[in-house]
C-alpha cells in the first residue's frame, strides 16, 4: 500500500522486540516507547519543507535552513501520551494538541471525550501519534478532527499495525502516510492486535 512505511531501521526492529516482550515492565516500557517514537518520528519528518537562510560561523558566513512549517504533535490519548516527549525533543518548538478519544470495549467505535483545539488551525503539518492501529477507528476519527481543523500535511506515526487498521485509514485518507514498526498477523475477537504487545495504555501507566 502507498501509504505505508514500515521502518527497516535495525534500533526500531531491536527495540520492538523488548517492547513486545511480556516481561517488560512499565518503566522499561516507556522508555522504549519514548525512543521508538523518537526515530519513526525522525522517518516522519523528513520531508518538512524548509526555508534558505545564512547562518554566522565564527569563521565567516554558511548557508543554512530553517523549518518553514509549523509542526503539531497530537497525541490520542491515552497511549499516545508516551509518544510525545522524544519526538519534543527534537523539534522543541511543536506544538501539542490532546485529542481524547477511546475504544468502546464492546462496539469497537471510537468515541471522543478531550479536543480543545481552537478555531483556526495554528500548525501546517501534524504527526497523529498512537502506538497502536488495531480496527483503525481511533486513528480515522482522529485525522477526521484535524482535517476539519484545516490542517492538510497529516501523517499517522504508530508501533504496531493490523491490516484491518491499515486498510480502514487506507480507504478514509489515502493521503496520510502511516510511519509504523510492525504491521502484525491479525485482530482477535476481541480487537486487539496478535501478536500485538498487549494493551500500550496500561503497560505504560501500569493500569493493567
Ligand atoms: C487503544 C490504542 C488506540 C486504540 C486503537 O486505546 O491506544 O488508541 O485503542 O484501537 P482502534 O484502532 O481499534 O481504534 P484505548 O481505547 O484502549 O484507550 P487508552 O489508550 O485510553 O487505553
Amino acid at each position: 500500500m502507498s501509504n505505508l512505511r514500515v521502518s527497516n531501521h535495525p534500533l526500531v526492529k531491536h527495540k520492538l522486540a523488548l517492547l513486545r516482550h511480556v516481561d517488560t515492565e512499565h518503566k522499561k516500557f516507556r522508555e522504549l516507547i519514548r525512543e521508538l517514537a523518537m526515530l519513526l518520528g525522525y522517518e516522519a519528518m523528513a520531508d518538512l519543507r524548509l526555508i534558505e537562510t545564512t547562518t554566522q560561523t565564527p569563521m565567516g558566513i554558511a548557508p543554512g535552513h530553517i523549518l518553514q512549517e509549523a509542526v503539531g504533535l497530537v497525541p490520542i490519548l491515552r497511549a499516545g501520551l508516551g509518544m510525545v516527549d522524544g519526538i519534543h525533543e527534537m523539534v522543541p518548538g511543536a506544538q501539542v494538541w490532546h485529542l481524547g478519544i477511546y475504544r468502546d470495549e464492546k462496539t469497537l467505535r471510537p468515541v471522543s471525550y478531550y479536543n480543545k483545539l481552537p478555531i483556526e488551525p495554528t500548525v501546517q503539518v501534524c504527526l497523529v501519534l498512537d502506538p497502536m492501529l488495531a480496527t483503525g477507528g481511533s486513528a480515522v476519527a482522529a485525522i477526521d478532527v484535524l482535517k476539519a481543523w484545516g490542517v492538510s500535511r497529516i501523517k499517522f506515526v504508530g508501533l504496531i499495525a493490523a491490516p484491518e487498521g491499515i486498510e480502514l485509514v487506507a480507504e478514509n485518507h489515502p493521503d496520510v502516510p502511516l510511519y509504523l514498526a510492525a504491521v502484525d498477523d491479525h485482530l482477535n475477537e476481541n480487537g486487539f492486535i496478535v501478536p500485538g504487545l498487549g494493551d500500550a495504555g496500561d503497560r505504560q501507566f501500569g493500569t493493567a
